[in-house]
């Protein structure tokens, strides 16, 4: 059932009344003409105390009584046949108390490498389908082998070293350029390269003739690694058949389900719970082997079992973004407007697939004529997990550097070539974003490749990068509100805080629906225990997801309590307030205390449930951004210093701007690492990871930190009834490109390889030979 109501979208300074269709029993929309009283304010991490003081309880904190520690052992090879594992003496050390090899009959995890299916994903397979595996290939090196639990980590360790494992070593390919020859060894039985992806609409051949310039390159970009600050990790316990797991995870419930699915146990004996997440970035969906293995090895001890990842194994075996070849061409007409864009890109997830970049050149500019071709290449490295908008930062820098170098081209300001081709959407916002986020770098300094100095030791140039990201949230998800006669306000939802704030925005819509403070409202989630589903925090849906639900659910409770509060004021309920803790006559002529009115309610507690609506219909934009860098290149070592970023975002309705712009800032540091630093580096003749650590896996730090501009802007295009989008990933898009377009930019040489090393700078400013 559905009612039609009239609201109002788009943005501070210009807005529109548009009629929609809302799914019954939505409260009242918060739209553009809405004031909210804590809503948008800047409001400090609830949780903030709890972690800077250490009171904040990860992972790696929970300890039971008689626990004991796992270790996972872990092929050396990157490719191999295991023959035998002989774990007697291992089993005979004293102290252990479990040992699982795939040879045992322990249903053993791994990632289900069906040779038919040549889509691997990284979930457990089902334990009948891992029974009979004598000669198990191993597919690469950090894979899986051998597990054991022992009273502890030290001794958990020595028992790996006395586990044998007899590999018969088969020929592998980490390279990807050699991955793609006929003659490669094969990663899975069907080859190395499965069906590519072919989009695009209209004919960019025809688009390209009726171009006034083309221009065309190759851009690449490494393998990245996650490295959350918090590793993989869980703590498992059986009882009376019974399993409760405290986990590292994005997704709770997701968790729970592999479980349930790995065990065939139903759902209502498993029980998930992450309360602090150190980070997951997108390599934390899922019980994954690392959870699994926990689990069995917790029900083969008898006895509850921690295994928290080292560094090591978090670079090797736990996800990474892919790598890219783009190789893209676009065209314009003279005045700027884009003809045709064709790109053909290829790269490496591992022997999992996902390496596709193509979302920028679909999603973020109008253009008639656009083809994608793209090509998975599967080789001997660790599988890729979903990191942070997969695809997009790949995908904008190849697209954003073609765009800056058709400009250059052109004669054209890089700003008013984008200008041209915006995507007409509903909010307009992400022209305000230009402007603002322009404004704020002092975009007009910047030079044209003519008129940028081509002497002088150091030199600056200024670059800019869009930001699109097409995700609304979308139901199941339920939320309780709690009101107690002692005047208590819980908001419950089964969710995880992967630490963007998820908990301090729960309270924030709590308490205003119900006229408190944000402090006022306790919230209780990371927990499947609660029964309220939540989706994974992925794909940033988390706040869209939720509070939508959190916000019904808040109007549920607030009623209940008007009800028993009516009475004492001798007005209806309809006549009554809920504001800056007090419930009050409309007049304002009589009122009480919230912890008054709750005291009137007629049990110990009241509660109210609600779940998630759809997205109304027509509504819901993408969340957009605009990022603009200014960055100084010294010429003599080649080092690339970014000066500052201004970086203009909006996620709908801002809920708290403060955590908003910590998201901005998050994002802006990742990907500036990304830019300048980061690859995953293998031994293509051993096939091992030379880098899966932070040492030689160099990450940014306050040292390479630039001056940022976080700015947040509201957009209401209002999809849900609190009119919130999605903020977590879109501000790690256009950064490599802003930065990468800034380098060009100051040293009048495009570049077209990420990181940007200083071995690269000097190569391209002709000063060493090709890095
Ligand atoms: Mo993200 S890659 O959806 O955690």
């Amino acid at each position: 059932m559905a009612s039609r109501r009239t609201i109002t979208i788009g943005l501070d300074g210009g807005t529109q009344k548009v009629e929609i269709q809302v799914p019954d029993g939505e409260p009242p929309i918060w739209d553009a003409e809405t004031r909210l009283n804590v809503v948008g304010q800047s409001v400090r991490r609830l949780d903030g105390a709890d972690k800077v003081t250490g009171r904040a309880r990860y992972t790696s904190d929970i300890h039971l009584p008689g626990m004991l520690y796992g270790k996972i052992l872990r092929s050396p090879h990157p490719h191999a046949l295991i023959q035998s594992i002989d774990a007697k003496k291992a089993a005979n050390l004293p102290g252990v108390k479990a040992v699982l090899t795939f040879e045992a009959a322990d249903s053993f995890a791994r990632l289900d490498q069906s040779e038919d299916s040549g889509h691997p994903s990284p979930t457990p397979s089902s334990p009948s389908g891992t029974q009979a595996r004598a000669g198990r290939r191993i597919l690469f090196a950090g894979e899986e082998v051998a597990a054991v639990a022992a009273t502890t980590p030290e001794i958990a360790e020595d028992a790996l070293d006395l586990i044998e494992v007899r590999y018969d070593i088969l020929p592998h390919v980490v390279d990807l350029e050699e991955a793609r020859k006929p003659e490669a060894p094969k990663v899975y039985a069907k080859g190395n390269l499965p069906s590519p992806s072919v989009g695009g609409h209209g004919d960019v051949e025809a688009g390209f003739k009726a171009a006034d310039a083309v221009v065309e390159g190759t851009y690449t970009t490494p393998v990245a690694l996650h490295n959350a600050l918090e590793t993989h990790g869980a703590v498992a316990r059986w009882e009376a058949g019974r399993l409760d797991v405290w986990a590292s995870t994005q997704g709770v419930f997701g968790f729970r389900d592999d479980l349930v699915k790995f065990f065939k146990i139903p759902a209502a004996s498993v029980r998930v719970q992450s309360e602090y997440l150190g980070g997951g970035f997108g390599a934390k969906f899922g019980a994954g082997v690392t959870g699994v293995i926990v689990a069995l090895l917790a029900k083969k001890a008898l006895a509850p079992v921690k295994l928290m990842l080292d560094r090591h194994e978090e670079n090797l075996a736990t996800g990474n973004r892919p790598s890219s070849v783009q190789w893209i061409k676009v065209g314009a007409k003279r005045d700027g407007t884009l003809t045709a864009i064709h790109l053909r890109s290829h790269g490496t997830a591992g022997i999992a697939e996902g390496a596709g970049v193509s979302g920028p050149v679909r999603m973020f500019y109008s253009c008639p004529n656009i083809k994608t071709e793209e090509q998975d290449v599967f080789t001997n490295a660790g599988f890729a997990m979903p990191f942070r908008a997969p695809g997009f930062p790949q995908g904008s820098f190849a697209l954003e550097s073609a765009l800056d170098e058709l400009a250059d081209r052109l004669g054209l300001d890089p700003l008013e070539l984008r200008k041209k081709n915006y995507l007409e959407t509903k909010a307009k916002v992400l022209m305000q974003q230009y402007d603002l986020a322009a404004r704020a770098i002092g975009w007009s300094r910047r030079r044209p490749p003519a008129a940028v100095p081509k002497n002088g030791e150091i030199r600056r140039g200024l670059g800019m990068g869009t930001a699109a990201w097409g995700m609304y949230g979308e139901p199941p998800a339920d939320a309780t509100v709690r009101i107690g006669s002692d005047g208590r306000v819980e908001c419950v939802c089964g969710t995880q805080d992967i630490g963007t704030g998820t908990r301090t925005a729960m309270a924030i819509v709590t308490a205003e629906v119900l006229g408190l403070g944000p402090d006022q409202v306790q919230v209780i989630l990371g927990d499947t225990g609660t029964g309220m589903y939540s989706p994974a925090s992925g794909g940033s849906v988390t706040l869209t997801s939720i509070l939508p639900a959190v916000r019904s659910a808040a109007e549920g409770a607030r009623s209940k309590l008007l009800e028993a509060a009516a009475p004492g004021l001798g007005a209806p309920p309809d006549r009554l307030d809920l504001k800056a803790g007090r419930v009050a006559t409309k007049d304002g002529a009589r009122s009480m205390t919230f912890a008054q009115a709750a005291g009137r309610l007629k049990s110990s507690v009241i509660s109210a449930q609600a779940s998630r609506s759809k997205n109304y219909e027509g509504m819901g934009d993408s969340s957009w951004g605009a990022q603009f860098a200014e960055v100084e290149v010294d010429t003599s070592t080649g080092q690339v210093r970014v000066l500052k970023i201004s970086a203009a975002h909006d996620a709908g309705r801002t809920i708290n701007r403060l955590a908003s712009e910590s998201q901005i800032n998050g994002g802006v540091i990742m990907a500036l690492s990304y830019a300048l630093l980061e690859q995953r580096v293998m031994d293509a003749p051993t096939g091992i990871v030379m880098n899966a650590n932070l040492e030689d896996y160099k990450i940014a730090g306050p040292m390479e930190m630039p001056e940022i501009v976080p700015i947040m802007i509201d957009a209401y295009d209002v999809a849900n009834n609190i009119g919130v989008k999605g903020l977590g990933e879109p501000p790690v898009v256009p950064t490599a490109a802003a930065i990468a377009n800034a380098v060009s930019n100051a040293i009048g040489v495009r570049v077209r390889d990420l990181p940007i090393t200083p071995d690269r700078i000097l190569a391209l400013l002709g000063k060493v030979k090709e890095a």
